[in-house]
């Protein structure tokens, strides 16, 4: 009987690219891709089927065929043609049997009349030896009547079928088709998906078929063109291929007399082995055989390549664990506790997923697995985007290859430029520094800051054309425990003393700055709470300051006249004025946070009412405010830029991770005008009186470096009685000696500086060799622009211009009810869940979490990455929601068993 599942029209929506199923691997499997409609695909897949079922030896025991999409159809059917004529071209040297299975899944309802399907015959072939076993298995996935494109055939039928049913479909057929003829032997089943059109002919729902196909990256057998014109449309084919990431492992082609062959094999430079078939007989009365006979031969080397091209990729995939373990250095990593099996090997990535080489069950599998870290973060784009973005930078790569930056403009970087102020720069920013990561963002925005306060504060005195520097003068930051900013010595030092400062790990770090201890907010029980640090009385705060029914409340402005805004306001001014009372060297000269969410330090949510408080003290003071948005920034916790959860406005803010839909690096560091000012000048230079102070006694220097010194009262001791600046450079320097032979003691009262006018460049002197790169600087104009069109972002609520909720409310609540979970904090892209641990094993060095990873990774093919106790799931802004839930059960399922061993 024939199965039919009829699908009903349904609108086209943005579904997940990926398919649940881990597709086999031990056994070939190619897709059949043609330059364009009549090409002879067909013919290819039959002639390669016939050769490899007239292979000696029980291997491979069968072929499956699978024809995804077939208009035209009865009077068309590509399965149909090879059930019938597979068989008749073996006729085998040796003894064979032969079981042929034709099948098809859905037809749409104008197909009116239907063959007697699946049909199965069996065939005999007399010849030596032993008679060994042969399966071929011929299948349709879904069949519409007219031979139009299919998403014309699909929208005139009323039978549109969803890419995802698609792919599910296709995935679940080359799963059982492992088993085909299993039974009969142990041989290979190779499986060919032959794809309907040309490369680039749109599927049902309009996808083109080459991204329909593409989560699975089946390594491509492109049929070219003979005819004239065939080498441009064979070569727009494969590149078409090669910018989504497939490989094509052979282009074979007919021939038509003008030797097209012969030119893609020098323009593609004997990469891919390009092949040449008879030419195809043109009447229709002819039953090819004859041809097919002629082209065995050629058909025999197409699958010794295939085979070769499948041996070849399989020992590769294989060796690539062992050799990343012997080559590599892993970021993060501690190598000894990395066993061999576990490295995992990604063979490519699609939308969300990533397709990972995995052994279970001693079987070889393609496993698609969710990418729970959004690798490091950085990822947004859904398939869709992914393949605009890989097409963008092939373009920009093609158009500019690498520009340099200073005193130039190109295109990418104006409009990146336009669309960052216009979006996460609007009504505060006017300047954008290019610069290539995180870190380096946040190094340019501390010598933005520091230069602003300097001259906000009179510590660099633009008088006329001198400035007055004093280099004893030491600036510091503002800044959070628990905070992090990168992993360059710079930034580090912004940074409170953590796991990644220690000796071990920065030896140089000192840790320049005020790090305050904020409070945070978590859901627990279901409730937002409020998780004050030690230096907050409990009694201090009204129930209603501390727990909040929703996380809305606790973003509301209402919160500033709250007593918990007073108390904020009281401690950080105290702690301001403390720590200027101690130093008069020292000034906190730049406030720097992570707005919102403390990423690598724990997913901690901090307070934003503490946050706001902190920017407005620091206002008042005039030191400038840095956001660090390198994690928060593009959407990440649900909105573009987190100045708009904290409803307040930085100075300077720093951008990179997501702004480029994570596809390249690229970092940016946005200011105020007023910022920008305070590094202009009229001349390349301004001249210094420069004061270097260095310790009296410890001065071994040659006279002649003496000679400039003069003696000044040390800045935090006794006052001067007169000024030496005036003494002539020889009194000076005999008084210096006098000095120095009398009693180095005097360094107590008086220092020895020496006193030169040179001249200063006052530009920013930071530029790094990829400054602005096009690449970066077109993907960050596509990327900004998609997360921000509500007709490419599903989740985008353009009134309120924020992300609909991702992760189910529901789930967030019974996770945080958990016994063995401590707190969850959920907003936007970010599910973060944290483990209780109990005393040394929390923080970052704990392994609490570790098994459970362990078991999302196996079991459930989630790729997570944990932060000591704490595991978090980490979608795109463009993910649909369906996939959220989806992972967050099997997390919610995973939690709820788990009973950690240490
Ligand atoms: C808040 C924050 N700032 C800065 C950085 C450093 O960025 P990058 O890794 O691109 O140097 C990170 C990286 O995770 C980050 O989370």
């Amino acid at each position: 009987m024939l199965r039919r599942l009829l699908l009903l029209h349904v609108p086209r929506r943005h579904f997940s690219s990926s398919f649940s199923s881990a597709l086999p691997l031990s056994s070939p499997t190619f897709a059949v891709f043609g330059a364009n409609t009549g090409v002879g695909k067909t013919l290819v897949s039959a002639g390669l089927a016939a050769s490899l079922l007239r292979s000696h030896g029980a291997s491979p025991s069968g072929v499956l065929y699978l024809k995804p999409l077939q208009t035209g159809f009865p009077a068309d059917s590509d399965a149909e043609f090879l059930f019938r004529m597979v068989p008749s071209l073996l006729r085998a040297s040796h003894a064979a049997h032969l079981a042929a299975s034709l099948d098809i899944l859905s037809a749409s309802p104008s197909v009116e009349i239907l063959p007697p399907l699946p049909e199965e015959a069996a065939f005999s072939y007399d010849g030596e030896g032993e008679v060994v076993r042969k399966q071929l298995s011929c299948r349709t996935l879904y069949a519409w009547r007219e031979a139009v494109s299919p998403h014309l055939a699909a929208e005139r039928e009323g039978m549109v079928v969803e890419d995802a049913h698609v792919r599910s479909r296709l995935a679940a057929c080359l799963v059982e088709g492992e088993n085909l003829g299993k039974g009969d032997g142990e041989g290979e089943v190779w499986k060919l998906v032959e794809t309907a059109g040309g490369v680039a002919s749109p599927g049902p729902s309009g996808t083109l078929q080459c991204d329909l196909y593409r989560a699975f990256r089946l390594p491509t057998i492109l049929v070219g063109d003979g005819r004239l014109g065939g080498i441009s449309s064979t070569l727009s084919a494969y590149e078409t291929l090669l910018l989504r990431g497939y490989d094509v492992s052979a282009v074979i082609l007919e021939d038509r007399g003008l030797s097209n062959d012969k030119f893609l094999l020098s323009y593609l430079r004997n990469r891919v082995p390009v092949l040449v078939l008879p030419p195809i007989p043109e009447d229709p009365s002819d039953d090819l055989t004859d041809w097919f006979c002629e082209s065995s031969s050629v058909f025999g080397l197409l699958k010794d390549a295939l085979q070769s091209f499948h041996s070849t990729r399989i020992q590769r995939l294989i060796s690539m664990q062992r050799k990343s373990k012997d080559l590599l250095w892993w970021p993060f990593t501690q190598h000894n506790l990395v066993h061999v099996d576990s490295v995992t090997v990604i063979d490519s990535r699609c939308g969300e997923s990533f397709s990972a080489y995995k052994v279970k069950d001693n079987k070889m599998t393609m496993t698609p697995q969710f990418d729970a870290c959004a690798s490091w973060w950085t990822q947004g784009p859904d398939s869709n985007l992914q393949i605009e973005l890989a097409r963008d930078m092939g373009y920009a790569a093609a158009r500019y290859g690498h520009v340099m930056f200073p005193e130039n403009a190109h295109e990418p970087a104006l409009r990146c430029a336009e669309l960052l102020l216009g979006g996460v720069g609007k009504d505060w920013a006017s300047r954008v520094h290019y610069s290539d990561n995180g870190s380096t963002a946040i190094e340019i925005a501390l010598k933005m800051a520091f230069r602003k306060f300097s001259l906000d504060h009179g510590i660099l005195v633009d008088s006329g054309k001198s400035i007055t520097n004093e280099r004893n003068i030491q600036l510091k930051v503002l800044a959070l425990e628990g905070s992090y900013h990168g992993d360059t010595l710079g930034a580090m030092e912004a940074q409170a003393p953590s796991a990644y400062t220690s000796f071990l790990q920065h030896p140089w770090y000192s840790g320049r700055g005020l790090f305050l201890n904020p409070p945070t907010v978590f859901i627990r029980n279901e409730t937002c709470t409020l998780s004050l640090p030690p230096w907050i009385q409990h009694g201090h705060l009204s129930p209603g300051d501390k727990c909040f029914p929703s996380l809305a409340e606790v973003f509301c402005k209402t919160r500033d006249s709250s007593s918990a805004a007073d108390l904020y306001s009281t401690y950080i001014s105290q702690q301001l004025s403390k720590y200027s009372l101690s130093s008069n060297r020292e000034h906190i000269a730049a406030l720097i946070i992570e707005p919102v969410i403390q990423g690598a330090g724990g997913m901690h949510m901090i307070d934003p009412l503490f946050q706001r408080v902190l920017v407005q003290e620091c206002r008042n003071r005039k030191i400038p405010v840095i956001f660090d948005e390198v994690f928060t920034g593009f959407w990440r916790l649900g909105v573009e830029s987190t100045s708009e959860l904290l409803g307040c406005l930085p100075d300077i803010a720093c951008y990179a991770k997501l702004m480029t839909g994570g596809i390249v690096p690229l970092a940016a560091t946005i200011t105020t005008e007023a910022v920008f000012e305070a590094f202009k000048s009229d001349s390349k230079t301004q001249t210094l009186h420069h004061e270097d102070l260095g310790p009296f006694y410890s001065c071994e220097v040659p006279a002649a470096h003496l000679l400039p010194w003069h003696l000044q009262p040390h800045p935090k001791k006794k006052p001067c009685a007169w000024d030496a600046s005036e003494l002539s450079k020889t009194s000076m320097f005999f008084l210096s000696l006098i000095l120095l032979l009398l009693d180095s003691n005097l360094e107590l009262n008086w220092i020895i500086t020496r006193s030169s006018r040179r001249s200063m460049l006052t530009a920013l002197l930071h530029g790094h060799s990829y400054t602005a790169h096009a690449m970066g600087c077109s993907a960050a104009v596509k990327a900004i622009q998609w997360f921000r069109d509500p007709s490419k972002n599903s989740n985008l609520d353009f009134d309120q211009m924020k992300l609909n909720e991702m992760w189910d409310g529901t789930l967030v609540n019974q996770l945080s009810s958990l016994p063995n979970v401590k707190r969850v904090v959920s907003l936007g892209t970010l599910c973060a869940i944290e483990l209780k641990a109990e005393g040394s094993d929390a923080g970052y060095a704990s392994l609490c979490a570790r098994s459970l990873i362990q078991l999302l990774h196996e079991e459930d093919d989630i790729y997570a990455r944990p932060l000591g106790n704490v595991i978090y799931l980490m979608c795109g802004p463009c993910t649909a929601k369906d996939i959220c839930t989806e992972q967050l059960s099997k997390v919610y399922r995973r939690i709820s068993s788990f009973n950690p061993v240490h």
